[in-house]
């Protein structure tokens, strides 16, 4: 899901500023193009007014309630009351919402959600992440994967398909500044990947030191579409801790991303040619569109080549004010290489994205087969005013703190680490037989499958030639083909037919189906002895 807020005429006037930077320091022929000016932080929030979400505050820096700074877990068990039957069911629901003070950061808590599953607190313990960069995970917690969906009346309504019915489920708000996690200090924003995965990791760290039972479980991390950079960066951290006995042991077995953004320059690339191949555009567009593709690669590479990916915090200049972006970025763009040549990556190759979505029209780029009425796509305003209500926030232990259901500015900090590839990490993570399920739900533009598809094929690792030669078999639920797949080792890949971006909101019964069976190993159906594969 990609986000966003409200932007002062100044910053407006800045990001002017810094996006004639970007011309400049490109010199790009095509620079007239941009006539149609990409400004991240405007674009942020007409991304998350179409989802009809009106945050008050464009990052949540709720004043740190110092009372309650220790650095350690502070929970609150609550319920809700939901309406229906919770099928299947164990007796008492522990639902828990709670802070967690981060160590290494100034001022910084993160907040979360803590289903227990209503199976057996023996099922794995599951994370999402919801990408933005800069949305809540709130957004998957009531309109995909959670326990229940908000009804219009605002009552609760139990999800019959919710990941917690075979999972210990957790939701977490982050970068720090999404949602109703927060900090009073400006350094804590998060630029990129490492200091996305260490404030993760530091909070499971304290998760699992107050759940030690939990600690045995399997742990897997799942999320969708800009969660495609933080979780090979998560999984990564996890796997590293673990080698190197940092902390408590975390039972990671695999990661899962639905229609993420990982590769950016195979991607980028693939843009085109799903535009054409769903005719969202015709072939004097696309050969058009092509001549753009270099241009848009030469940057990603200089991008990538100025700082390796666990150097790019360095590229930051130390006295970075997320909190008035205008400096910030024009700062990244004069003092550090590496953020220049990142954003202007992005400038460049959403330029590709832009000019499809001008001939598309109001087509809805998270699901083709919908229209978005002027801007607003998706309605996602109940989660705000649910989450607003004075009997929630009590439950919740939130008091009168914000909720920033998308935070443009965290978007606009993670602006730097938006075209970086984090495929780069996963290849070692598989030699070591964590599991890696990439799937997309078919009728999705901003994320595709087929960009999905083509740099999970160009990987390099061990099985690359395994996975590229393995058939591609029917995924099937209830009897049906949900989606079509392809397996070898540790490494998935299931297109979902009928879904678009959220796939557990649009086949709610098949993603259950799917996350249940590849947690038990099970995804690639094995092999009867006649080679034949059971379906
Ligand atoms: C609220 O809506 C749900 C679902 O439509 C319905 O089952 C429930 O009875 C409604 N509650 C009230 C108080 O109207
Ligand atoms: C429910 O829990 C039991 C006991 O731990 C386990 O055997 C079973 O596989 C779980 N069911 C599902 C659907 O995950
Ligand atoms: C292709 O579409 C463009 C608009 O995007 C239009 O101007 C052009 O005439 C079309 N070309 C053909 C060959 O249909």
């Amino acid at each position: 899901m990609k986000p966003a807020t409200m932007a002062s005429s100044s910053s407006f006037s800045h990001l002017l500023f810094s996006f004639f930077t970007f011309c400049l320091i490109l010199s790009f022929s095509y620079a007239a193009q941009f006539s149609t000016p990409y400004l991240p932080k405007l674009q942020a929030e007409k991304l998350i007014r179409g989802l009809n979400l009106f945050p008050k505050n464009d990052i949540n820096t709720a004043l740190a309630d110092t009372s309650v700074m220790a650095p350690k877990i502070v929970e609150k068990q609550f319920s809700l009351n939901p309406l229906g039957d919770p099928k299947p069911s164990v007796q008492e629901f522990g639902h828990h919402a709670g802070y967690y003070k981060l160590p290494h950061t100034q001022a910084s808590r993160m907040f979360y959600f803590f289903f227990e599953s209503r199976n057996s607190t023996k099922d794995p313990v599951v994370i999402w992440l919801t990408g933005g960069p800069g949305c809540s995970s709130e957004l998957a917690l009531f309109y995909e994967n959670g326990p229940y969906h908000i009804a219009n009346n605002m009552s609760l309504m139990w999800n019959d398909y919710g990941w917690d019915t075979v999972s210990n489920l957790l939701f977490v708000d982050q970068p720090i500044g999404t949602g109703f996690s927060y900090t009073s200090d400006e350094s804590d924003i998060r630029h990129d990947e490492d200091g996305v995965s260490n404030d993760l990791y530091d909070f499971l760290q304290a998760f699992f030191k107050e759940r030690p039972q939990y600690a045995m479980n399997d742990f897997f991390i799942t999320g969708e579409s800009y969660a495609g950079h933080y979780i090979p960066a998560f999984a990564a951290r996890v796997h590293r801790g673990n080698k190197a006995k940092e902390g408590i042991h975390i039972n990671l077995k695999g990661f899962a991303i639905g229609n993420g953004l990982t590769n950016p320059e195979i991607q980028y690339k693939a843009y085109p040619d799903y535009a054409l191949n769903m005719r969202l555009i015709n072939q004097s567009d696309y050969e058009s569109l092509l001549k753009v593709i270099p241009t848009c690669e030469k940057a990603i590479k200089t991008c990538g080549m100025n700082s390796s990916p666990s150097l790019s915090s360095s590229s930051i200049p130390l006295h970075y004010s997320p909190f008035s972006f205008s400096k910030s970025f024009r700062s990244t763009l004069s003092e550090s290489e590496g953020g220049d040549a990142c954003s202007a990556s992005y400038v460049v190759c959403n330029n590709i994205f832009n000019r499809i979505m001008r001939i598309a029209g109001d087509v809805n780029y998270y699901d083709i087969r919908r229209k978005c009425d002027r801007d607003l796509c998706y309605d996602f305003s109940n989660m705000e005013t649910f989450l607003n209500q004075e009997s929630v926030r009590e439950a919740l232990g939130v008091g009168n703190i914000d909720f920033v259901s998308c935070s443009s500015r965290v978007y606009e900090a993670m602006l730097v680490d938006w075209m970086r590839n984090l495929e780069v990490g996963i290849p070692a993570l598989l030699e070591d037989g964590i599991r890696a399920l990439i799937y997309a739900g078919e009728y999705d533009l901003i994320c595709n499958w087929l960009g999905n598809s083509k740099w999970v094929h160009a990987m390099e690792w061990s099985g690359q030639k395994d996975f590229g030669a393995a058939p591609t078999l029917p995924f099937k639920v209830d009897g049906a083909e949900a989606g079509q797949m392809k397996s070898h080792g540790p490494l998935s890949f299931l297109k979902v037919h009928d879904a678009g971006h959220m796939v557990p909101m649009d086949q709610p019964k098949a993603s259950l189906h799917m996350l249940r069976s590849w947690m038990q190993g099970q995804l690639a159906m094995p092999k009867t002895e006649h080679g034949i594969y059971r379906t």
